[in-house]
Order: structure tokens, then C-alpha cells, then sequence
């Protein structure tokens, strides 16, 4: 096998070509090359040493797929160390993204160069871990300790003129990578330029104040992550230790982290995040429609926010609206959410009216016939979208994709209403559209091959993270949502408050407690959906009893100033409200509910027992394809943890037993309505496997 690294002499520099495809990452394979070249790098006659990439990028990273097996020689930091031994200067040069160990290899070189579009990063956090190749002593010596720790616990790369500006690249190019490197390499060469050891260098350590605000600060934002912390007490060690006994301090954390459930949770989801975008019976070389452009009719707050998404990727849209009264309100609103975009200093003005020119808005239906997709995002009706549908039929040209962004109709019964089912999807955004990153995309059963592969593509193109989702009431995420809603809300009336309950799932890690995030998204939403539903349909009653009464009360949530807590009209912080408690405890009295005490095992079972059970259902009835797409739907729509890996992920962590045994406790003690396994989680237990051996091998 022909080694991905290969080594020439050409002229007096010495090129290391590194070569593994997609992204150049440092399998054992290129490690061992990278070890070798360098060796003999220094054995001939060059007098300066060039490491670049072929492909789409510099080196991004360790071999994630290699972690959590048994560590194979040459182990990275010691390879970066001879490298940064090199008696000769090693130059590294970059393109694409310098990312992790990648990153580290360029820190370990004495000089680098990129190219403008280049970026560099440390995203080791984001895989609960901390930089384990001297990321951690090498960067703060160049940084300073606080923007290290910066990078670092973000996890977010910067531009190469960022870099540039905090000294971690010494040079730009903007024509050709290659050739600018060699010239720069001759440059140094003239000028007879000796390596320049990074961790020679030393670091001024922070104040203990200092100190102290960066890990209250850090703290604050890890939410229960280890990693951060970690980086934080690693890069400060950067200038209170030797540079070996700093490696010495981030290698033990690594291997400690590496080992832990957090780190198994966020490699879970990275791999479930990509294997969500591929769909099992469809070919990745399937091949897609072309879309330049895009319509949508209804232009609320989904339609708005959708809108703004294409306009962000360069697309042009054609925003439908009822009557120009309604098109100028969603207008307005695009506009006001650009202008807030440009108070924070997240986009230049320019930039922004760029982007918002791009929205054209229309009240003829006509302005459609050419688009190559429209997404209807009018109000949750059924006969509203088929008639919608039926005009979108006759107005589109053949081809073009005809999508709705219902949350909750028959993607199906919206289809067979046109002459071309195979040409209509769901495409399911969230709230708000322009900034969470989750998109269900709904396959009909007619929808055709090329039209959800088309789909799948474009919500990368758009920045969105797809999950596919066969039809039923809900899909993937609502669909779970139900049982979890209702398990949080008769938590509160058998004897929790909404803080109470609240405060155990953001212990265990939710951005947002079930009961706030109905204040947030607004108590009429469920109140109307379940006034259309037929009885038998609307769950538990005891469920949603006090729902039922805040709504009538006028407390709608935070729009209101009131739902289920109250809100400060100034901070909109919430407060819990002894008014509402007062209701609780009135209404568990009608109900004849004796109110008990609810501990947090309690609360943390119920609900997470709860979603987890309705995602068996889904995976057995293949809704979703597969266990990990669930957890990518949960962790990037509703604010599940990511460093537990999603609702499936965790139920292996917990024990498929465990769970099964509780929930049929609780159809003893609660409820046999609302508690019956799924038939998925019972044949698992019986055979003694895990949801993720089930679903590679299934
Ligand atoms: N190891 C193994 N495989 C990797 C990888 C890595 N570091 N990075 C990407 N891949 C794989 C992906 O799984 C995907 O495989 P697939 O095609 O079979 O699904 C393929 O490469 C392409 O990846 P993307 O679909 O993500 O491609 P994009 O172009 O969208 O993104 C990227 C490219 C920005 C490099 C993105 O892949 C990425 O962020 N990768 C991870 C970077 C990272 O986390 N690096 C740090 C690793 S930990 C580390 O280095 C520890 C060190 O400190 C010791
Ligand atoms: P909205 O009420 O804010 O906006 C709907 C818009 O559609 C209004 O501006 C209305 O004037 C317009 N409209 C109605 N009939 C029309 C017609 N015939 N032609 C053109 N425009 C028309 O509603 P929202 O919240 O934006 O919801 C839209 C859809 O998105 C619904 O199906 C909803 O279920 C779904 N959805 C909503 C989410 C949310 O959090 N609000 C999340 C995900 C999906």
C-alpha cells in the first residue's frame, strides 16, 4: 500500500505532501509517513522543510474513527515534538481548514503560511475533548493565555487574517498556496532563517482574578461539559509549568476525557450528524435537481425565517403573501431581524442589504412559475395547504419542487391533491428558521428519488443539518415531544411546580425546561391544535388542565408577560408565580389528585423515559432510519445536550433494562394509558442487545 505521505527533495526545500482523502486526517498511516519524511528530511540535503496537503484541505484533524480503539505508533504528540525538533525550519502551509491535530501540526512547524480563504481551529471541544498534541501549551505561548482559552473552549476556527492578527500565521497568500509557499521558503532560505521553537517561548500567566473570571466565565457556558474546564486549567499551566510537564498535564486529561462518557456522546453525534444526511435506499450519486431559486408562499414567522436562510447562501427568493398589508408586516420583520443581525456586529450593513435584496416579495401567485422550489409556510390547516398545493400545481413549471413546511399534516394527503406527488416533500424547519440548524425533510411515499436527494444537498447548502422522516402525526421530533410534553406537565399537577420540573432537566442539561419552553414558543399554540383534535385524540387530559386554564386566563407565556411563570418586562427573566401554583394546586384538587412530593429521579425518568419509548415506536415503525438521526434531530431542534448524545444514545448509557423495568413500574403506578413499552424496547432487552449494536447491524 503506497504511503499517504510521500517526501521529494526538489531544489534545497524538502516537500512533505500529505495525501488522505476527504480531509487529510492523521490516520496511523499518515502519522508513520509524516515520522519518516521528517527523518529523512534531515538526513539530506534540503534546507528547509514544506509540509502541504493535496486535496480539499489541510490536515483536519486526528482519525476520529481510530479513537476509542487501542492507540497505534507513532503517537501524534510525540511525532510533533521531533517535528518541532527539526535541526531544519519546517514551513507549514495551509488551505481549507487547519483543524485539531492539524492545527497542532502547524503550531508544532516553526513558520506558517495560508492561503486568505484558509482557517484554522482547535474544535476538540465540540468532541469533548481537549487539543492532546500540544494545542494546549503551544497556542497560549504564541496567544497569550486568554484568547487561547478562547479558541480553545469555542471551538470555533477563525479567518487566516484573524490568525494573522494573533500571530499564528506569519503570512498570506491569495493567488496559488503552493507556489507563494516556495517562494516564501527561498525567502527564508536567503536570509539564512533558523526553526523557531514555539515551546521555547514563554507565556505571562494571568492574575488569580484573572483566572477566576475565566472559569466562572467558562463554567457558566459548559453547562455540565468537563472538557472546557480542562482547557482552561491546561492552557493556564502554559505559563506555570515546563512546556513538558504541560504536555505531561494535557495528556492526562486527554486520555481521561477520551476514556469518559461525554467525549463517547459528542463522537456519537458527529458521526450520527453525517450519516443522517445519507439515505439508506438512495445512491449519494443520485443525481439532483438544479436549484437557483426559490418561492415561498406565507410569509410569517416561519416563512420569514426560511426566506432569510436562502437569502444568507446567496439564493434568491420570491416571498408570496395574501395582500400587500401581510407582505409588508413579514417584510418588516426580515428587516428588523437584519437590523438587530447588524447592531450586534455579526454582519456588516452592506452585507446585509445584500442579503436581504435578495428577498423579492410578491402578492401574485404567477411570480412562481419559474422558481425551481417553493416551500409553503401558510397556517397549520390541511384544506388551507391543499388548496395551496393545487395553485402551486398549475402555476410551477414541471420539475420544480413543491415543499411545505407543515409541522404536523399528512405530507401525503398534501401531495395527491397535484398532478405530482413524486414532486413534493416536507421540508420541516424550526423556529426560528434563520438560526436553528435542524431540518426534517419529509418523504412522502411518493416523493421521488432525485427530489430527497436534491433536499438533503440543499439544507447543507444552506447551513442546515437534515434529518429524513417518513409521515406521520408529528414526524420525528413533534411526535416525540408529545409524550415528553406530557409527562412534564403531570409531573407538575401530581405535585412539581414548572420550576421544579423545569430546573431537573436543565440540571441534566436541556437549554430550556419543558414548561418555559411552552411560555417561550407560546401556550395558544397547543391549546388551538388541540382544540381541532377529536378527544380521543388530545392525550391525558389531566395533562394539560392547567394549560388549559393559564390559556383561558390570558397567559399565553412570555409574549403575554405570563404562562406558566411570570416574565420581568425588563430582563424577560422568568419567576416562578405563586398566582400559578395557586391554579395548580386548585385544579389537582378537581381532578381529585392527591399532590405528592416529586423528587428529580422522578422528573428525569418520567420525561426522558417518556421520549425515549416514543423513539423505539418511531425506529420500529421506520420513521427514522436510524437511532442516531433521532438523537441529531433532538440535539440540534429541541436543546438536548449534546454531551449525552441524544435521547437514544443516552438510553444505551442508561441501560435499555433499566428503562424497560421503569416504564413498566410506572404502568403499574401512573398510568397503563400512557405507559406501554415499545415493542422495540421489549425484543431488545429479551435479547440482551443495545439500540446501537441493533441498529448496526440491522
Ligand atoms: N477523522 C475522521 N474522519 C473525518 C474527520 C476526522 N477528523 N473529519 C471529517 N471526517 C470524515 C467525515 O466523517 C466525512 O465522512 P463521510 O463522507 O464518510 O461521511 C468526511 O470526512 C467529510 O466530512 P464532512 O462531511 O464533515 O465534510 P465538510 O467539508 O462538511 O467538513 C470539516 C469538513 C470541516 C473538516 C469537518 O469534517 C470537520 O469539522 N471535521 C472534524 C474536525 C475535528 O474535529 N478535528 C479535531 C479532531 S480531534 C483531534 O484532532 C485531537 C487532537 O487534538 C489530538
Ligand atoms: P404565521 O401565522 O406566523 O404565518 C403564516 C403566514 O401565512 C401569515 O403571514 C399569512 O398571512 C400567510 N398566509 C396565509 N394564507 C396565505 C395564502 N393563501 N397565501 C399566502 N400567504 C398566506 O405561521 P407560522 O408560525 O409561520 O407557521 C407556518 C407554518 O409553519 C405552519 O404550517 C406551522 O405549523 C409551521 N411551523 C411553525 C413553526 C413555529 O414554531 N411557528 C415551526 C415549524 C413549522
Amino acid at each position: 500500500m503506497t504511503s499517504p505521505v510521500s517526501y521529494s527533495l526538489e531544489g534545497r526545500i524538502g516537500v512533505i505532501r500529505i495525501n488522505n482523502p476527504p480531509v487529510n486526517a492523521l490516520s496511523q498511516a499518515v502519522r508513520a509517513g509524516l515520522e519518516d519524511a521528517i527523518k529523512a528530511a534531515q538526513q539530506d540535503a534540503s534546507g528547509i522543510v514544506l509540509i502541504i496537503c493535496d486535496g480539499r484541505s489541510f490536515v483536519a484533524g486526528a482519525d476520529i474513527t481510530e479513537f476509542g480503539k487501542p492507540p497505534m505508533e507513532p503517537f501524534l504528540p510525540d511525532l510533533l515534538g521531533a517535528i518541532e525538533r527539526s535541526a531544519k525550519p519546517v514551513v507549514a502551509a495551509i488551505h481549507g481548514t487547519a483543524l485539531g491535530g492539524g492545527f497542532e501540526l502547524a503550531l508544532a512547524s516553526h513558520y506558517r503560511c495560508a492561503l486568505r480563504s484558509a482557517k484554522v481551529g482547535l474544535p476538540e471541544v465540540k468532541l469533548g475533548l481537549l487539543p492532546g498534541a500540544g494545542g494546549t501549551q503551544r497556542l497560549p505561548r504564541i496567544t497569550g493565555i486568554g484568547p487561547a482559552i478562547q479558541m480553545m473552549t469555542s471551538g470555533a476556527p477563525i479567518s487566516a487574517s484573524d490568525a494573522l492578527t494573533a500571530g499564528v500565521v506569519d503570512k498570506i497568500f491569495d493567488g496559488e498556496l503552493e507556489a507563494g509557499a516556495r517562494a516564501w521558503c527561498d525567502e527564508l532560505l536567503s536570509a539564512d532563517t533558523q526553526p523557531r521553537r514555539t515551546s521555547d517561548r514563554s507565556v505571562d500567566a494571568l492574575t488569580d482574578e484573572e483566572l477566576a473570571a475565566i472559569r466562572a466565565q467558562v463554567a457558566k457556558r459548559a453547562r455540565g461539559q468537563i472538557a472546557p474546564m480542562e482547557i482552561v486549567e491546561a492552557a493556564a499551566a502554559a505559563a506555570t509549568k515546563s512546556f513538558e510537564e504541560g504536555m505531561k498535564l494535557e495528556r492526562e486529561a486527554f486520555m481521561r476525557l477520551i476514556q469518559g462518557e461525554q467525549s463517547a456522546a459528542l463522537r456519537h453525534l458527529f458521526f450520527a450528524e453525517r450519516e443522517a444526511a445519507k439515505i439508506s435506499d438512495i445512491p449519494r450519486d443520485t443525481p439532483k435537481r438544479d436549484i437557483q431559486t426559490i418561492g415561498i408562499v406565507g410569509g410569517g414567522t416561519m416563512g420569514g425565517g426560511i426566506a432569510m436562510s436562502f437569502a444568507n447562501a446567496g439564493i434568491p427568493v420570491t416571498l408570496i403573501e395574501v395582500n400587500d398589508e401581510a407582505l409588508e408586516r413579514g417584510l418588516g420583520i426580515i428587516d428588523k431581524n437584519y437590523g438587530i443581525t447588524v447592531s450586534k456586529g455579526k454582519l456588516t450593513e452592506e452585507a446585509a442589504a445584500e442579503r436581504r435584496q435578495r428577498i423579492v416579495g410578491s402578492t401574485d401567485f404567477s411570480d412562481l412559475a419559474s422558481v425551481d422550489l417553493v416551500i409553503e409556510a401558510v397556517f397549520e390547516n390541511l384544506e388551507l395547504k391543499q388548496d395551496i398545493f393545487r395553485r402551486l400545481d398549475e402555476t410551477c413549471k414541471p420539475g420544480a419542487i413543491l415543499a411545505t413546511n407543515t409541522s404536523y399534516q399528512d405530507v401525503n394527503a398534501i401531495a395527491l391533491v397535484t398532478a405530482r406527488p413524486g414532486d413534493v416533500i416536507g421540508l420541516h424547519f424550526f423556529s426560528p428558521a434563520n438560526i436553528m440548524k435542524l431540518l426534517e425533510v419529509v418523504r412522502g411515499e411518493k416523493t421521488a428519488a432525485d427530489v430527497l436527494a436534491t433536499c438533503m444537498a440543499l439544507a447543507k447548502k444552506i447551513r442546515k443539518v437534515p434529518v429524513m422522516s417518513r409521515v406521520c402525526y408529528g414526524f420525528i421530533g413533534n411526535r416525540m415531544l408529545q409524550d415528553y410534553g406530557r409527562e412534564a406537565q403531570l409531573c407538575v399537577i401530581e405535585g412539581g411546580t414548572p420550576d421544579s420540573v423545569d430546573s431537573a432537566m436543565e440540571a441534566f442539561g436541556m437549554a430550556m425546561g419543558p414548561l418555559a419552553v411552552f411560555d417561550l414558543a407560546g401556550m395558544d399554540v397547543g391549546y388551538k391544535a388541540r382544540e381541532i383534535l377529536p378527544d380521543d385524540q388530545k392525550g391525558d387530559p389531566r395533562a394539560y388542565r392547567v394549560a388549559d386554564v393559564l390559556v383561558e386566563a390570558g397567559r399565553l407565556g412570555q409574549k403575554t408577560g405570563a404562562g406558566m411563570y411570570r416574565y420581568d418586562p425588563d430582563t424577560r427573566r422568568r419567576e416562578p408565580d405563586p398566582e400559578v401554583l395557586k391554579i395548580i394546586e386548585r385544579e389537582a384538587g378537581a381532578l381529585g389528585i392527591k399532590r405528592r412530593n416529586i423528587d428529580d429521579k422522578e422528573v428525569h425518568d418520567r420525561i426522558l423515559f417518556a421520549l425515549i419509548n416514543e423513539g423505539m415506536n418511531i425506529l420500529d415503525e421506520r420513521i427514522a432510519q436510524r437511532p442516531g438521526d433521532i438523537d441529531v434531530v433532538y440535539v440540534y431542534g429541541y436543546g438536548f445536550p449534546a454531551h449525552r448524545g441524544g435521547p437514544m444514545h443516552y438510553a444505551d448509557v442508561v441501560g435499555l433494562p433499566v428503562i424497560l423495568e421503569t416504564i413498566r413500574s410506572f404502568r403499574e403506578t401512573l398510568s397503563a394509558e400512557n405507559w406501554t413499552p415499545s415493542p422495540l424496547l421489549e425484543r431488545l432487552v429479551e435479547q440482551g442487545t443495545t439500540l446501537s449494536e441493533w441498529a448496526r447491524n440491522r
